[in-house]
């Protein structure tokens, strides 16, 4: 599988933003990662549509941008993000019991985009299995969203390691607190996807980071 590095934009010097996400493309990343809070799902606020917008006037043609919505109600915005060059919109499985989460997923691939599953570090590898068919990505986050700069939550990986063995073929991607060694820890356990906000934007040079981090989950995950 191929092991992808995606900076998130969160942890970015939001006073030079442009320049921020073309470092993003410069350093050789697999995609940009966009947290989007609504300050109801989650307490914070991020970014909007329109910043999916300036991304993809700023990215080389085709960058990847992989948008990871913590709100309450994707389903009123997943298509707002798809139209301004969102590539792949995540939306969270704890809303299941309000939300349709087919529909949405069927409306989003209908879009072109890619369509990612996110599951906080609480809720089980249970909740994603009848869900797997319409999924392109699962996302397990290994922090509780909201903010950047937490610690790596350990307990995830037993879930990771679950959900890879339901889903050999399906992207896996973890998120916060990733750094080089948590990274390993994760692809260890079956990820092969990494986001990675405040470890890659404090580097001077992020695309040596990237490149190092791929190494190390490449070599992790094949031991996994
Ligand atoms: C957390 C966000 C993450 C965040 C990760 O709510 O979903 O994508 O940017 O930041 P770090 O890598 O600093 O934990
Ligand atoms: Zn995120």
């Amino acid at each position: 599988m191929k092991i992808q590095i995606l900076p998130s934009l969160l942890a970015a010097d939001l006073g030079r933003l442009g320049e921020e996400i073309a470092r993003v493309a410069a350093a050789g990343a697999d995609a940009l990662h966009l947290d989007v809070m609504d300050g109801h799902f989650v307490p914070n606020l991020s970014f909007a549509p329109d910043t999916s917008a300036l991304c993809r006037r700023v990215l080389p043609e085709g960058f990847p941008i992989n948008t990871h919505l913590m709100m309450t109600n994707p389903d009123a915005y997943g298509r707002r993000f798809a139209e301004r060059g969102s590539t792949t919109v995540q939306f969270h499985l704890e809303l299941r019991d309000t939300l349709n989460v087919r529909a949405l997923a069927a409306e989003l691939h209908g879009l072109g985009v890619r369509v990612g599953l996110a599951l906080n570090p609480d809720t089980p590898a249970e909740v994603a299995l009848p869900y797997l068919d319409c999924a392109d990505e699962i996302l397990c986050m290994t922090v509780f969203p909201g903010y950047g700069g937490q610690a790596f939550i350990p307990e995830v990986l037993p879930k990771i390691k679950a959900l890879r063995a339901a889903a050999p073929a399906l992207d896996i991607m973890v998120d916060g607190g990733v750094n080089a060694e948590t990274a390993v820890q994760a692809a260890g356990a079956g990820a092969n996807a990494f986001v990675a906000g405040s470890y890659l934007f404090r580097q001077a040079d992020m695309g040596g980071a990237v490149a190092d981090l791929r190494r190390r989950c490449e070599e992790a995950f094949a031991t996994a």
